[in-house]
């Protein structure tokens, strides 16, 4: 994924474990308010560790790169906290990869963003749904409520929460909404989404963004359901789901946003993305490490000092070496070396006086004498045969 990021021109950025809790409260929502970790420190500061990156990378912004040339383009990989009751996909220290684009108010920044987000997925190898929205035709349908009321019912639709989200409604006295808010939600495409809220000035933003997306032959599907779980978001929304999750199956989320001007920093338009990474591998399922060759390195007791200096010529040729570090003779070294390297080098007094070591290959059993840039050859040419 870091690989990946860098292609896109994204480099990476790291902050600080814990924040001032305000960074947090200030525009994230109640729901991550309530999962936080939050504490006093001895110099009685409130404090949280962080739950996510964004509002921790805009505060970084604000104090470190506002005179840098925009858009900026960063990605971090990082640890969170949330106080949330643990399950499968669900913990309370987690890990995200995410980027933010910082600068960009465009309908072109919203489609890199979600075209990276499904590239780096892609990568991984995950087998997902990408789902994208736009807040716009939700607060639009949702305008005859109070702010405090209308984010209640997204918090509903954010559920998918039916029930609850008819409740509310019915308490605000807005019964009449629950039926277009249905059909938005079951809406795919800008037609539908016109019959669902006629025209609206953000029309034109998701049709030039549907319009990259399309262009880049990607799968995803249009979902102006998506009401985001945290409150920043101001525009385009997105979300991906990975299979054989369980009810955890949501592995990306995010969207266009503003939070500079809260830090005290201009009011710059920004979007981005974060990968739960710990769903992503369970997802994955079990996977075994790739290991490339390894060669064991033994000797006997009175040519040591030589062992290490051969070591660190085979390993400044690129080659994995475990040097023998036990008292032990070298068939003892020969059986251990068996269990966990492809190839033993060995080096005895007789190597030592003619500067040669003996290769044997720990699988075919077949060993020569052969001078170190032989030994390099022959181990490199079986890595190449692989
Ligand atoms: P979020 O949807 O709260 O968004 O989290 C992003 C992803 O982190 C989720 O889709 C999920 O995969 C993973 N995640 C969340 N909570 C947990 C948990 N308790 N255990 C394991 N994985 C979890 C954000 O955090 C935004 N900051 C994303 C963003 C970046 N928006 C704009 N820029």
């Amino acid at each position: 994924m870091r690989g990946k990021a860098q292609l896109w021109g994204y480099g990476e950025v790291c902050t600080p474990e814990f924040e001032h809790l305000e960074l947090f409260t200030m525009r994230s929502g109640e729901g991550i308010i309530q999962e936080m970790y939050a504490f006093e420190d001895k110099g009685g500061r409130q404090l949280a560790l962080r739950p996510e990156l964004t509002a921790a990378v805009l505060r970084m912004y604000v104090n470190e790169g506002r005179t840098l040339p925009k858009p900026l383009r960063w990605f971090y990989f990082a640890d969170c906290f949330r106080y949330e009751r643990p399950q499968k996909g669900r913990y309370r220290q987690f890990w995200q990869f995410g980027v933010e684009l910082i600068g960009a108010d465009t309908a072109a920044a919203d489609a890199e963003v979600i075209l990276l987000a499904h590239d780096l997925l892609s990568s991984a190898g995950l087998t997902f749904e990408m789902q994208v929205g736009h807040l716009a035709p939700m607060r639009h349908l949702l305008s005859g409520l109070d702010e405090h009321s209308q984010r209640a019912a997204m918090a509903y639709l954010d559920k998918r929460d039916f029930d609850g989200l008819a409740a509310h409604l019915a308490d605000a006295g807005q019964d009449a909404l629950l039926q277009n808010l249905r059909a938005l939600v079951a809406a795919r495409s800008l037609d539908e989404l016109t019959v669902v809220c006629g025209d609206i000035p953000e029309t034109e933003r998701i049709r030039a963004v549907v319009g990259i997306l399309e262009g880049s032959g990607i799968s995803y599907t249009l979902n102006f359901g998506i009401a985001r779980g945290l409150d920043y978001y101001t525009g385009t929304v997105f979300e991906a789901f990975a299979e054989n999750l369980g009810a955890e199956n949501q592995v990306l989320g995010g969207g266009a946003y503003r939070l500079a001007h809260l830090f005290g920093g201009d009011d710059v338009g920004s979007c981005g993305f974060a990968i739960g990474f710990d769903r992503v591998m369970v997802a994955l399922g079990n996977s075994e490490q790739q290991r490339g060759t390894v060669v064991a390195l033994l000797f006997t007791p009175e040519v040591q000092a030589r062992a290490f200096e051969i070591a660190r010529t085979l390993r400044d040729a690129g080659i994995t070496v475990e040097i023998n570090l036990q008292d032990r003779g070298i068939g003892a070294q020969l059986k251990h070396a068996g269990r966990s390297a492809d190839f033993a080098v060995i080096l005895g007094p007789r190597e030592y006086e003619a500067g040669l070591v003996t290769l044997r290959d720990l699988r075919t059993g077949e060993q020569h004498e052969c001078t170190l840039e032989e030994t390099v050859d022959g181990v490199k040419g079986r890595d190449a045969r692989r």
